[in-house]
């Protein structure tokens, strides 16, 4: 293999495209998000990174929380549009005809449509140049039980989740193992297997 270098860049593949809901008062919206992604498993950190100019900064930086939305593959051209709008000159739920639900603790709104909905209150703001970082405690993740198989396991496979690669979108819907089954001890080997089948 031969590598070219090019200069360092925002190029980690794949991430997630997210759609982020907010509210301030009686301001609801919706945007698109690429930078997010889990800091700390406890207490359960996340964080989304917004430009200061974008619609939503100003209704998560006012209200102190927002929520993170799953993208399911029949939502990818929703999720693109809702990156390209901003909440300041259209209603993006309305328009997109998303109906939302409050989130449990903090009654920021979720997407029905989403197959999991991660409720966050900021607890950190950190600059960082181009974009600012909220940094946010994971108070509850709500899910679609028709995701969740028999065992209780949820199967975010069979969501089919959008991911983000490199200015292009891909969906995340084939299942290749898991978590351990490099090592493959007999009961990784066993679930694996019994998985795939399903
Ligand atoms: C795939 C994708 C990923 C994006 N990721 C981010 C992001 O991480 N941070 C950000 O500030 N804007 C991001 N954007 C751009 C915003 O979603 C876009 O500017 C949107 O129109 C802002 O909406 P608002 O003004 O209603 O908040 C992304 C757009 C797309 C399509």
């Amino acid at each position: 293999m031969s590598k070219i270098t090019w200069k360092g860049g925002a190029l980690l593949a794949p991430v997630p495209a997210v759609m982020v809901t907010c509210r301030e008062g009686e301001r609801n919206n919706v945007l698109t998000v690429a930078w997010t992604g889990i800091l700390c498993s406890s207490p359960a950190k996340t964080y989304i990174s917004l430009r200061p100019s974008r619609y939503s900064h100003e209704l998560v930086a006012g209200s102190g929380m927002f929520v993170i939305n799953l993208v399911p593959r029949r939502l990818a051209k929703t999720a693109d549009w809702c990156g390209m709008k901003s909440g300041r000159d259209v209603d993006k739920l309305a328009e997109c005809h998303l109906s939302v639900s409050p989130s449990p603790n903090l009654s920021c709104p979720m997407l029905d449509d989403s197959p999991v909905s991660i409720e966050c209150r900021v607890s950190d703001r950190i600059a960082l140049g181009s974009h600012e970082m909220f940094i946010g405690d994971i108070l509850s993740v709500s899910v679609d039980d028709a995701f969740i198989d028999q065992g209780g396991k949820l199967r975010l496979d069979k969501a089919d989740i959008v991911g983000f690669a490199h200015g292009s979108y891909y969906s995340l819907g084939s299942f290749l193992g898991n978590i351990g089954f490099s090592v493959g001890t007999r009961k990784t080997a066993r679930r694996t297997a019994k998985r795939k089948k399903t």
